[in-house]
């Protein structure tokens, strides 16, 4: 009911303040934020993020609260502790760099826990996220919107993206359009929120297999809510904060954003990744496929410029590939 939730709001808002004050002023913090600094975030940045630290203790946040008068159960049940088969209740995150997930009025609903590289154990997963809460819808929730919204509504752009940290190192850059989901997949109800705000949308996810599968699933959700998507090239290997770390903002502007591929030229690009040729029928089979996707354009002009470059590419005459386009499109 409303009472709790008021309560577990407050709870996160102390919480939030508690583990940024450990991060910027007491010795707890020292590491994480050297960490944090040879990553590049600025002073400013931390602040701006409300980023801090949980220490890698069992009872530290458990202890304030109990002294604040907080029922423990409440907190377990606000994802901010857990408890044990037991019954003992303990920190949910420990040791880890907080970043607070905030609603749309800008209340903070739960956090994003990264292990420091130096104390990152292999049984522990990189990223912790509260679990779902009262507090917090993950599939109805994306990070960053509060902040970024004026911004995505003012330039009607915004960039979709995997990490928290790509949110955060973008925005330091000077691109303050970006939001992420939250370690899920994209969904349904994310993508109508977004809509409400914007109708077209980058999508910047990592540049390896998985961010190229999750980007091939986002188009699809993020179409069906009626948004037009387009789609930015990262090197293999490379995320949004590692390529402006690596190339500088202006980089990022020029070679990424503005080279953002609409989505018929990302799938294309993305069947060609997956194919191996090895004789003609691979090629005729690539074709095919390749012509499947242009023939779901639904503008003459498009499609025939799709086939230009898909002709050009593979050494085709036009005749030739306009006919076999008709005959896969019976298919279809
Ligand atoms: P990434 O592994 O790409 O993280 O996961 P990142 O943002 O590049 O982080 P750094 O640069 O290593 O610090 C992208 C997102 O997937 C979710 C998180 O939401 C993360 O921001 N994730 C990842 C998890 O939920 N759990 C994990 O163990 C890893
Ligand atoms: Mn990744
Ligand atoms: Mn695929
Ligand atoms: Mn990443
Ligand atoms: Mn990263």
């Amino acid at each position: 009911d409303k009472r709790l939730k008021q309560v577990m709001l407050e709870a996160h808002q102390f919480a939030a303040n508690l583990y940024q004050y450990v991060l910027k002023e007491t010795p707890y913090g020292a590491e994480a934020l050297k960490y944090l600094t040879r990553r590049g975030m600025s002073a400013e940045t931390l602040t701006e993020f409300q980023i801090g630290f949980a220490p890698d203790s069992w009872d530290f946040l458990t202890q304030f609260l109990a002294k604040r008068d907080f029922s423990l159960d409440v907190m377990v049940e606000a994802g901010l502790l857990a408890k044990s088969d037991s019954g003992k209740i303990f920190d949910r995150f420990r040791g880890r760099v907080m970043f607070p997930i905030q609603d749309s009025q800008g209340n903070v609903i739960g956090f994003g826990g990264r292990l420091l590289e130096t104390t990152q154990a292999k049984s522990q997963p990189k990223y912790l996220n509260s679990p779902e809460s009262p507090l917090f819808n993950k599939s109805a929730t994306l990070f960053n919107l509060h902040r970024a919204r004026p911004n995505i509504r003012k330039k009607k752009q915004a960039l979709l993206f995997e990490g928290y940290v790509d949110v955060v190192s973008t925005w330091q850059a000077g691109f303050p359009l970006g939001i992420a989901t939250l370690g899920t997949a994209l969904t349904e109800q994310q993508a109508r929120i977004i809509r409400r705000n914007v109708d077209s949308i980058v999508l910047c996810y990592d540049g390896d297999a998985a961010g190229q599968e999750a980007t091939s699933k986002a188009i699809h959700i993020l179409q069906q809510a009626d948004l037009k998507v387009r789609v930015a090239p990262l090197p293999q290997g490379t995320d949004p904060d590692d390529y402006i770390r690596q190339h500088g903002a202006e980089a990022f502007s020029q070679q990424v954003l503005l080279q953002a591929m609409p989505i018929t030229a990302f799938r294309l690009k993305h069947l060609r990744s997956q194919y191996v040729i090895n004789d003609e029928m691979d090629k005729a089979g690539l074709i095919a496929k390749a012509l499947e996707i242009i023939n779901e354009l639904d503008s003459p002009v498009e499609r025939d410029m799709y086939q230009r470059q898909l002709a050009e590419e593979y050494s085709l005459s036009l005749n030739d590939l306009k006919w076999e386009s008709k005959r896969v499109y019976r298919q279809q």
